[in-house]
């Protein structure tokens, strides 16, 4: 009888407890947030944990009187690792969404997750164009190369550009660059004679330019991913190619602004068509780059960075909307979103769940002693070429 009394007792305490983590999670409005921090990509995980954390710092930590947690979770960029978090934070956290994903083989290895658990994914760096097709609970705040790439493949054959070799990372958003940049050129009339893909981890460019310059294209179309531009352009230099007269043309990653003005003078020039760049002449971004530099150090925000603090504008408004939402409402939530981002004016399509948003024509130039992309041309309001098929 005691000891009955004992158990149920217990078992009534150990009840209020899940009742008062219940009661607690449903004050909290939780983001669980999955970012390469270490490893060759910990510029991408650096820069979106940053705009969200100033993101937060400017809306507030409270949305629907609930209060918002960031868990920040560092993924290393291994797929594997990238999924057991996100399950770990779907079971045992209760994350109200799941956001981040820094690369392509990150954002599908946890899409099944999102599906199962109906949770509700927002991509704010992948940028391959089937990803948002993975899950219909995942929504992209970031771009998708064939729009970026589609808009340097109209302007090259206008200014001089007939002859172009490609070189892009040898996967999802590199196979995407190339083609939509080369279907694109050869419509308008270039001629692409050679396409040349690197390794995506640690490429060796060298044996890959040497082909290039004894190619003697016009051009050079290249895609890497975000960080490895440094390196890239390091050897477009020293092997002479500039000089070789070869002009470098690409989409906006290998010009990233987290490094472009540490590439030196071998960058002026290039031309690269992109959504974002950190001199974007709004006065909407000219307080974005400010505050975000002023909160890092004088960090420039790059492309990455808009992605994660649009993505946490869009999930903000549909935690508001919702009153501190989740599954399929939040994500109704997300579709649909119209607003100025620090890029331009930017659209959450309902039906893709992927962004609509301008892509600029820029050129590195010196502004000020510093190395920046000069948008010169707009292209409005562009959807995904990739969804037309
Ligand atoms: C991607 O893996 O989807 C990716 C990563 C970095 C970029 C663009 C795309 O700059």
């Amino acid at each position: 009888m005691q000891k009955r009394i004992f158990l149920r007792s217990t078992a009534l305490a150990a009840l209020s407890l899940v009742a008062a983590l219940a009661h607690a999670d449903n004050n909290t409005f939780k983001i669980g947030l999955i970012l390469p921090m270490t490893g060759p990509f910990a510029s991408t995980g650096k820069q979106i944990e940053a705009a969200a954390r100033l993101y937060m710092a400017q809306n507030g930590d409270t949305v629907a009187g609930k209060k918002v947690e960031l868990i920040v979770k560092d993924d290393t960029s291994a797929p594997d690792v990238t999924k057991r978090i996100a399950q770990e934070l779907v079971v045992n956290d209760k994350v109200n969404v799941l956001a981040g994903f820094g690369l392509t083989p990150l954002a599908l290895a946890t899409a099944p997750i999102a599906t199962q658990s109906k949770t509700p994914l927002v991509v704010m760096a992948a940028a391959t164009s089937s990803i948002t097709q993975a899950s219909p609970y995942i929504v992209r705040t970031s771009f998708t190369l064939p729009q970026a790439a589609v808009g340097i493949a109209d302007w090259a054959p206008k200014n001089g550009i007939k002859k172009v070799v490609t070189l892009v990372s040898d996967y999802g958003p590199g196979i995407d660059a190339e083609k939509y940049f080369k279907d694109r050129f050869l419509f308008n009339g270039g001629q692409v004679i050679e396409t040349l893909r690197v390794p995506m981890r640690n490429p060796d460019f060298a044996p890959f330019l040497q082909k290039v310059r004894d190619l003697k294209p016009d051009a050079m179309f290249v895609f890497v991913p975000s960080g490895a531009g440094a390196a890239l352009m390091k050897q477009f230099a020293e092997r002479g190619m500039d000089k070789a007269g070869i002009k470098l043309i690409g989409t906006g990653d290998v010009t990233d602004d987290d490094i472009l003005n540490s590439m030196g003078d071998v960058a002026l020039g290039v031309v690269t068509s992109h959504h974002y760049s950190a001199s974007h002449n709004s006065p909407l971004n000219k307080k974005f780059v400010e505050a975000f530099q002023k909160a890092n150090n004088g960090l420039r925000p790059n492309f990455m960075a808009v992605g994660g603090y649009d993505g946490m504008r869009v999930i903000y408004e549909a935690a508001k909307a919702t009153k501190g939402g989740s599954g399929d409402a939040l994500l109704e939530a997300m579709k649909g979103q119209i607003f100025e981002s620090p890029r331009g004016p930017m659209f959450i399509d309902a039906q893709t769940r992927d962004v609509v948003h301008n892509i600029y024509i820029r050129k590195v130039e010196k502004v000020g002693g510093q190395l920046y992309n000069q948008e010169f041309d707009t292209i409005k309001d562009v959807k995904d070429p990739g969804k037309n098929k």
